[in-house]
């Protein structure tokens, strides 16, 4: 058996790939464009691995889709390939609507194309997981309950718009055409691998380097943090168990302030990593201008998927957080290779000189 997955050279695909190749005998077909943010570094470990298959491609090519599917003949496809940074949609949002809705649209007609002349039993078993995020619901008051996938959308970013579009899309080619979907709308993720122009990795890269540790606004900003391994486990669930056509939003119940989220990278690497002048890491924090439009909060109402598919989260915030700090220490080489000339120059333009 063999699945396709999408975008498994990024942040959550390679952790997605790494662990379904070490928990199951299937084969996964990998089809990454390798942007900025995809890195082959990521799955090192399965050089020489028959069972994966890595394509460099864009899910916007139906031919190369096409040519895929009929080739490898995959039971499901897992899309989690993205534009994924919502600063960088502000400053150029022409990717992310090439990327996450015109691509997913033509990823869609390929595999509706492929599902329409699978034979039985295999077209009754064949699914797509599209794997979405929970600011497509918007932002919340503070004292408003958490997102419950009947949350109205309400996307503020360019990010969250062309996500929003892309679930769109796959809810309308169930509806129309019987394609067999599930889509999932995780919060923030973070662990290894992560691309340090998100908040966790970029805190605790600037921290190690000595660099200020830029904090938008007032920094009390929520959003809710689940550790990377456990969104890949419920993924997994939802492929494995979840209800054709319907969405499950995936969190961790830990809704934390920025600020709150920079204190704990602060505290883990004096802890582990201290100054040698004893000067805790808290004193590089610099607040900076805020994100244009930036959402208030996010919350994820996660007791869906737990109720009906018996997923929850593995990691606390806590237990979380110290592996992902402990693999940025072990990792120096991955986080020097992926700051190259690309990574500086988004760096000088987000955050200046
Ligand atoms: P990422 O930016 O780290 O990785 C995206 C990957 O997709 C990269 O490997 C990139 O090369 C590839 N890609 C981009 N455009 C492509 C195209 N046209 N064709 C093929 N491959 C392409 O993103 P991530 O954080 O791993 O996010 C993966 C998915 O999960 C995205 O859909 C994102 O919206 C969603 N998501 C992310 C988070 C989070 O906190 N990171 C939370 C919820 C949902
Ligand atoms: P980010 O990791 O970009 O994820 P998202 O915007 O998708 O939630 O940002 C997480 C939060 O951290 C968000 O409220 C913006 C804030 N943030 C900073 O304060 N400083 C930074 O340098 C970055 C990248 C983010």
């Amino acid at each position: 058996m063999t699945v396709l997955v999408t975008g498994g050279a990024g942040f959550i695909g390679s952790n997605f790939v790494l662990d379904w190749l070490a928990q199951s005998d299937e084969t996964v077909i990998n089809l990454d464009k390798l942007t900025y943010a995809g890195n082959l570094q990521n799955l090192a470990a399965l050089a020489g691995n028959p069972r994966h298959v890595f394509v460099r491609g864009d899910i916007g090519d139906v031919n190369l889709v096409a040519q895929l599917l009929a080739e490898h003949r995959p039971r499901a496809v897992v899309n989690l390939a993205a534009e994924s940074h919502v600063d960088r949609s502000i400053h150029g949002p022409g990717e992310f609507i090439e990327t996450n809705i015109v691509g997913t649209f033509h990823l869609l007609e390929a595999v509706r194309a492929y599902w329409g002349g699978m034979p039985e039993p295999q077209h009754s078993g064949f699914r797509l997981l599209h794997v979405s995020t929970d600011e497509v619901y918007g932002s919340l008051s503070a004292d408003e309950p958490a997102f419950t996938e009947n949350h109205r959308y309400e996307p503020n970013s360019p990010y969250s718009a062309s996500k929003a579009a892309s679930d769109h899309l796959v809810r309308a080619y169930h509806h129309t055409y019987g394609l067999p979907v599930l889509t999932t709308n995780c919060s923030n993720n973070y662990g290894p691998y992560h691309f340090p122009e998100k908040l966790i990795p970029l805190m605790i890269v600037n921290a190690l380097a000595g660099k200020p540790l830029p904090v938008y606004g007032d920094g009390r900003q929520v959003r809710d943090w689940l550790y990377v391994k456990d969104h890949c486990s419920a993924i997994r669930r939802v492929l494995e168990a979840g209800r054709v056509g319907e969405s499950y939003n995936v969190g961790g119940w830990n809704e934390k302030p920025n600020i709150d989220i920079v204190h704990a990278v602060c505290a883990l690497l004096d802890e582990l990593r201290p100054h040698v002048d004893g000067i805790s890491y808290r004193e590089q924090i610099s607040f900076v201008t805020d994100r244009p439009g930036h959402d208030r909060r996010y919350a994820i109402d996660a007791r869906k998927i737990e109720r009906e598919l018996g997923w929850k989260p593995a990691e606390t915030f806590g237990s979380g957080i110290r592996k992902t700090v402990q693999w940025y220490l072990e990792n120096r080489e991955w986080v020097n290779a992926v700051q190259s000339g690309g990574y500086r120059d988004w760096v000088a333009k987000q955050y200046g000189a």
